[in-house]
């Protein structure tokens, strides 16, 4: 038996939508009345875990593992511990033979998780995978306090089945959330004090409701919601880019000029083996028309690496894709097999120092092309909507409509919106100067 805690701490890793549960789960146990705390003297922490890619639940196991001795060092016990997130769903069973852990809780059935604390502190191991539809939002309390900037998410899971990837087994099928829901939740988060708010889904462009609407018919509705300055929207599949969504960048004000737009490979042969559903020429194609709708668009995307069979060929591919493009920014990873996933058990799985060398020539190309995107602004005037301090006094940090961080000298507080000419670029952030005193 361990005491009913009183406090808690919650630490997420991956990608937005953990950051989202993360915090869907912490507003859940301050309902419950529990005060948050420091991971470092919490009584329950709750580990948000991400299994897209390399040795994820080894690393849960090691920080549980850290996590119990600097607790028993420094209080004598160990406070009790959740794993929830991906590597939940994934190795649930797994997790509480090799790690004894008190509660095991899936990214959809987190909402139970006051009742299996509650069963964990009765003496059982709580563990709760399961994947109902549509109950877990419904039993979330509403949004509270947030900053100027604010994710949402509107749907769930994936149905793409992409071989390398593991989110259509630790999140399920493709779920969207009612529109009344999304628009009610949208609301609490501007009065709360968002200014921006980012749509979130595994495939978020996927969105659609069982009216016909699609994610532009929201963004459209969003967009008159008064004092919500930015919306933005990610992650989108390039297969589920309608053309509405696309007109919306061209129509609506509120819809920042920014697209997230995963690509993965820009070999055909690849894209096939990957199961990925566009092809090189569909995936341009689709970037021509969303530059026709919005010209300064900033595109960004994912990048893999050292996919099973990738030759030196498929790879040349990808960088002459990466010349086409000219991404604003972009992530890359090193493919990682996950267990369960078809490309693991494909032939020709590459050396990892081949992979090395794939991984940092892609990333030079795309660091060129951000420090360029980011060049190629200076002189533009534009907003920044400021979300924090920057590293020396009278500095404030932000983001420009094309989610650069901005530094502006001035005395903006944050969650303002600053007038700014942009006058100097790096590779990951630009100086900006204040044009007129602040209109928050
Ligand atoms: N739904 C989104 C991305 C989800 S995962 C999409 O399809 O674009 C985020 C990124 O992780 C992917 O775009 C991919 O680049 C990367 N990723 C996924 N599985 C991976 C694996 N097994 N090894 C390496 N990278 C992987
Ligand atoms: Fe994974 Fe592909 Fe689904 Fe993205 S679209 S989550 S990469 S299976
Ligand atoms: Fe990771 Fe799960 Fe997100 S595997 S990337 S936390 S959907």
């Amino acid at each position: 038996m361990k005491p009913v805690p009183k406090t808690f701490a919650v630490k997420s890793f991956g990608c937005q939508m953990n950051v989202y549960d993360g915090e869907r789960m912490a507003e859940l146990m301050t309902r419950e009345g529990m005060t948050p705390a420091d991971a470092s003297d919490a009584d329950l922490i709750v580990l948000n875990t991400c299994h897209i890619r390399e040795r994820a639940t080894e690393k849960v196991f090691s920080d549980i593992g850290r996590i119990r001795k600097d607790r028993r060092a420094k209080d004598g016990r160990g406070p009790m511990i959740a794993v929830a997130g991906c590597v939940a769903q994934a190795e649930g069973e797994e997790i509480i033979r090799r790690a004894k852990v008190d509660v095991v809780v899936g990214p959809q059935a987190y909402h139970n998780l006051p009742k299996l604390v509650a069963e964990a502190a009765a003496g059982t191991t709580a563990l709760d995978t399961d994947m109902p539809v549509g109950s877990k939002f419904a039993a979330l309390p509403a949004r509270r306090t947030v900053g100027p900037t604010a994710f949402l998410t509107v749907q769930e899971g994936c149905d793409k089945f992409c071989t390398y990837c593991v989110v259509p087994y630790t999140r399920g099928a493709e779920v969207s959330r009612p529109f009344a829901a999304i628009v009610d939740e949208a609301k609490a988060l501007v009065d709360a004090g968002a200014r921006e708010i980012t749509l979130l889904g595994q495939n978020v462009n996927a969105w659609e409701d069982t009216d016909g609407r699609g994610l532009h018919d929201l963004i459209r509705t969003l967009d008159r919601i008064p004092s919500l300055a930015r919306i933005r929207y990610t992650t989108s599949h390039p297969n589920d880019m309608a053309q509405g969504l696309i007109d919306a960048h061209r129509d609506v004000e509120s819809l920042m000029p920014f697209l997230h737009l995963p690509v993965q490979s820009g070999s055909d042969r690849l894209l096939k083996a990957m199961n990925r559903s566009h092809d090189r020429t569909s995936y341009l194609q689709l970037l021509d028309r969303v530059r026709a709708a919005r010209p300064d668009i900033a595109l960004s995307g994912d990048f893999i690496v050292g996919f099973p069979g990738e030759t030196d060929a498929d790879f040349e591919e990808t960088l002459r894709l990466v010349d086409a493009v000219g991404y604003a920014q972009a992530f890359s990873f090193k493919y990682s097999p996950r267990p369960g996933t078809p490309a693991a058990d494909m032939a020709d799985q590459i050396a990892p120092d081949v992979m090395d060398e794939r991984l940092q020539r892609l990333q030079a190309a795309l660091n060129r092309d951000q420090l360029a995107f980011n060049e190629s602004a200076v002189g533009r005037i534009c907003d920044v909507l400021i979300e924090r301090p920057g590293k020396f006094a009278g500095q404030m940090l932000g983001k420009s409509p094309w989610l650069q961080s901005v530094l502006v000298d001035s005395a903006f507080a944050i969650g303002d919106i600053a007038r700014v000419e942009l006058t100097a670029a790096g590779p990951k952030s630009l100086t900006g100067r204040q044009l007129v005193a602040a209109a928050a």
